[in-house]
């Protein structure tokens, strides 16, 4: 893989990266590049460090070590924040919408870092997730998880960004609207972002994938295109189950989720507890 500084087309490069909720780090070392209009994936078992290494690329935990080029520039330890201000735009995997505030307040809390042309850019929202139109007067709570979770990726986008992070947004939606989200995470590809994609599902998220890693106890295990991650019998056997369907593959045993407890606005779900939350 050619070297990011020379690489123009690598829109974040994560070098190194050490960072965790105490002395002892959860993720480390870690590195991970994605380039421009392509979908990066992580997977990984349960407890890896997948959303701990999106949240220190997103500001929201500190890392101790390393850095996160975000086009070229150290952004590593900035707030989140200024962090949108510069094109990267991080989509938890809850709490991700305002349930009080209406889909339209929802786009235009995104669009707060925009200087002018809110209300195109949520049109632009509008055409790309179309059932957002029809609820723009609606408050947030009152969408099914699904449809909340198109917000969220539209709420994000709002600010216009390079780069786009997005923990599970999958997680405990029906068969048929988790097809629904990869359609639209592939059209937002389209646009030229460059996604980073956590996924449980990890089958799926490989098949779609660009380009995956494996994460393994906070620890790149390895990373290349995705379909030949999924072809390789033995990473496939070791950490992404043994199942031969590009559906319900699982990374490793699914345990129970744990920290991050839901506000209400999207199912926390494990592979063994997936709930349909979708319409
Ligand atoms: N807020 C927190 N405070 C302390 N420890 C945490 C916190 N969040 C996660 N951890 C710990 O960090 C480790 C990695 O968790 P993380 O949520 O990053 O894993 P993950 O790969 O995203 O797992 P999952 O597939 O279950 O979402 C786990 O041991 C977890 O218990
Ligand atoms: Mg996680």
């Amino acid at each position: 893989m050619p070297e990011a500084a020379t690489d123009t087309a690598v829109a974040l490069s994560v070098e190194s990266l050490t960072a965790g909720y105490g002395p002892v780090p959860v993720v480390k070392k870690a590195t991970l590049r994605a380039r421009t209009a392509e979908i990066t994936v992580l997977v990984g078992p349960n407890g890896a460090g997948k959303s701990t290494l999106l949240k220190a690329i997103a500001g929201v935990l500190r890392p101790t070590e390393g850095h996160v080029l975000l086009n070229g520039q150290d952004v590593a330890g900035r707030a989140p924040d200024r962090l949108v201000k510069m094109g990267l735009a991080y989509v938890p995997q809850v709490a991700n919408v305002f349930p009080s505030l209406t889909v339209m307040e929802n786009l235009e809390m995104g669009g707060i870092v925009r200087r002018h042309s809110v209300r195109d850019r949520a049109e632009s929202m509008c055409e790309l997730f179309p059932d957002l139109r029809a609820a723009l007067r609606r408050p947030a709570r009152t969408l099914s998880g699904g449809q909340r979770n198109m917000l969220a990726l539209a709420r994000a986008l709002m600010a216009d960004p390079s780069v786009l992070l997005v923990d599970e947004p999958t997680a405990g939606l029906s068969p048929r609207y988790e097809q629904v989200v990869w359609d639209h995470i592939r059209a937002i590809r389209q646009t030229g972002v460059a996604i980073v994609l956590v996924e449980q599902n990890t089958r799926r998220a490989l098949a779609e994938a660009d380009w995956g890693y494996v994460l393994v106890n906070g620890e790149n295990r390895l990373d290349g295109p995705g379909r030949e991650i999924l072809d390789n019998p033995e990473i496939g056997a070791l950490y992404i189950g043994k199942s031969t369907t590009t559906h319900g593959g699982g990374a490793g045993a699914p345990a129970a989720h744990n920290g991050d407890q839901n506000t209400g606005e999207t199912a926390v779900t494990t592979n063994e507890t997936r709930k349909e939350v979708g319409p």
